[in-house]
């Protein structure tokens, strides 16, 4: 019989691929995992790391799921931004916008 298993509501994917690393990847993880484990949401909110996602120019990349919203060149502002306007659903508003959330793609 196999164990219980829970869903999370939300997984943040963060590249810690070469480029992505290089930039802050491995520390964008850390803030993360501190953060959710300080605001208790830990069970709730999975963090993976991921192999690089392709858009190394843009690192570090940060992915949120189920939303499907893609962050690139990730500061430790930004990344402040992202846990308080898509993590703990703080001061949502269109008008302040992180300013580079899914851009166009660079190679275009
Ligand atoms: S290393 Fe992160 S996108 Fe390539």
């Amino acid at each position: 019989m196999s164990k219980a298993f829970n869903t999370p509501q939300q997984v943040i994917y963060i590249c810690t691929g070469s480029k992505c690393k290089k930039k802050g990847g491995k520390e964008l993880s850390k803030f993360f995992r501190s953060h959710l484990k300080d605001t208790g949401l830990k069970g709730n909110i999975e963090i993976i790391k991921t192999d690089c996602t392709d858009r190394c120019k843009l690192a570090p990349n940060v992915t949120l799921q189920p939303e499907n919203t893609w962050f690139h060149q990730v500061s430790e502002q930004m990344a402040h931004q992202i846990l308080q306007q898509h993590i703990l659903g703080k001061g949502r508003n269109n008008s302040e916008a992180i300013p580079n959330e899914n851009p166009s793609d660079p190679e275009d």
